[in-house]
């Protein structure tokens, strides 16, 4: 009686708090999963040669911008960013309905982005809502992404530099404000990445640009954006 008392009451809380914490507490896949079925959206970027594709993350959150002077001469600098992580890759994978999704995804989850539970429902929808880590810079503004939610060891991590950049295409979400899609990028090892990645592809961005000059703005300040990150790592 007890027990059954005790599991219907365990029953209760873990539904009520899934839709409040959003993500489950164990993450569901296993690493390295490789995914065979994805191909990366075509670009001027260096191709991810000898490489294969282990994760693709929808990053939400913002770039950082700082400004010298509140004045139409002076030009935002880019002060890092921060954004949360998604597992898409492992749904898309699966997905028949994937080659139409890529493209609409980021536009639409910062479209979501100011309003949390909405944003957490569409997450929920399409089984993008398992958390893999986090995008931010280091102290040394080292690009990171880490993947700290999965159950590896070592964890998934990428410490990064930009090898190449290209514009985002014109057909790319402008973001909140036209503010203009960030460009995409190919970022690559700086040192001591672990866990079987060692290169990531910034795509399919939306929003996230600075403003062309300082005009108006605070010293400091955030865009918010949403990107693709593809996370590619050698064959294991
Ligand atoms: C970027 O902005 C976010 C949100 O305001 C903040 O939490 C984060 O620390 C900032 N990162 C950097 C590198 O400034």
């Amino acid at each position: 009686m007890f027990d059954k008392a005790m599991s219907t009451a365990v029953i209760v809380i873990s539904f009520l708090a899934i839709p409040i914490l959003g993500s489950p507490v164990v993450f569901p896949r296993a690493n390295p999963v490789v995914l065979s079925n994805l191909a990366i959206p075509s670009s001027t970027l260096p191709a991810p040669d000898g490489l294969v594709l282990k994760f693709v993350a929808l990053g939400i959150g913002t770039q950082n911008y700082t400004c010298a002077s509140p004045s139409s001469s002076a030009v935002p600098a880019s002060n890092g960013a921060l954004a949360t992580l998604y597992d898409i890759g492992t749904k898309l994978n699966s997905d028949p309905g994937s080659a139409w999704k890529i493209p609409i995804t980021s536009g639409l989850a910062l479209s979501l982005s100011p309003y949390p539970a909405i944003l957490n429902g569409f997450l929920v929808s399409q089984g993008y809502n398992n958390v893999l880590g986090e995008h931010f810079f280091t102290s040394a503004m080292v690009p990171t992404f880490s993947l700290f939610d999965v159950p590896s060891t070592p964890i998934p991590q990428v410490n990064c530099k930009k090898s190449a950049s290209m514009p985002a295409p014109t057909s790319a979400c402008p973001g909140e404000n036209n503010e203009g899609a960030v460009p995409w990028l190919y970022l690559t090892d700086a040192g001591g990445s672990t866990g079987g990645v060692n290169t990531v592809y910034r795509l399919e961005t939306a929003g996230g640009s600075a403003p062309a000059t300082c005009e108006s703005s605070a010293s400091s300040f955030t865009v918010r954006y949403a990107a693709q990150y593809w996370i590619y790592g050698p064959p294991s």
